[in-house]
């Protein structure tokens, strides 16, 4: 498997030093206990080169266009009469749009190799169906959203100890902008009544739904990696590797 032989790449960091591929960060030496020593690498070029494989996996994954969930959600009005918001047909695109938002920080410590990365996304546009019903009215028509500079935290995890791969984060840390219209009933007072819920309940739901796709894929990915990680003991100690860095 092609990404295996990647993980392997990333292993021999000495190698992407001296092509130029990394470059160090900082070298913590602790003489008390020599299994504490840090050492990290920033892996932009790397990265950046692995950047038409990630936007493959988003758009193999079912991740861009994203189908939402169908979501219904009881909601307060001044006359109550189970007032209840529906979004259907909800589609999300533009995740496979990705670069990085800073540098990429590889670092070994204590047998565990991390790879510390954020996503950035440019715009991705999210809709939804929406219709609002209850005992009186009934209203329905689109809603749009649009997430501009969307950033996206991955923190993987490679145990030497046990050659296990993990997804410790993948999570959402930055909006700048989300702007949501409402297509249908625009001038519709009780319409402007509820657009603050209707908009709250949309992002929501959107930002949840992006962290646990997310994490989901990665945790199906990881899985299947870990699957195809030789035994350790078939292996030979990598971690004579970090001594010549
Ligand atoms: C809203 O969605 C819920 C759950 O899917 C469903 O039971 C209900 O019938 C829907 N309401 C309307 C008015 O379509």
């Amino acid at each position: 498997m092609v990404l295996q032989t990647r993980f392997i790449f990333l292993l021999l960091l000495p190698i992407l030093f001296t092509t130029g591929f990394a470059s160090p960060l900082d070298v913590a030496e602790d003489s008390s206990n020599v299994r504490s020593e840090k050492v990290s690498a920033k892996i932009n070029k790397l990265f950046d080169m692995m950047l038409p494989s990630i936007h493959n996996f988003i758009q193999t994954h079912g991740l861009d266009p994203l189908k939402l969930q169908d979501l219904s959600e009881k909601l307060q009005g001044v006359i109550i009469h189970n007032r209840v918001l529906n979004l259907t047909n909800g589609w999300l695109q533009g995740l496979s749009d990705v670069r990085r938002a800073n540098d990429i920080i590889l670092s070994y410590q204590d047998k565990v190799i991390t790879v510390d990365a954020t996503l950035a996304f440019d715009v991705v546009d999210a809709n939804y169906k929406y219709l609002l019903k209850d005992l009186l009215i009934s209203k329905k028509g689109q809603v749009r959203g649009r997430i501009r500079n969307m950033q996206l935290r991955i923190i993987i995890e490679l145990d030497m100890k046990n050659y296990k791969l993990a997804v410790p984060m993948a999570k959402i840390i930055n909006v700048d902008k989300f702007n949501v219209i409402f297509e249908g009933n625009k001038d519709d007072p009780l319409m402007n009544a509820v657009a603050k819920a209707i908009t709250d309940i949309f992002r929501t739901t959107i930002i949840n739904i992006v962290n646990q796709e997310f994490s989901k894929e990665m945790k199906i990915l990881v899985d299947e990696i870990n699957k195809k990680i030789p035994r350790p003991d078939r292996l030979f100690d990598y971690s004579n590797v970090w001594h010549y860095v």
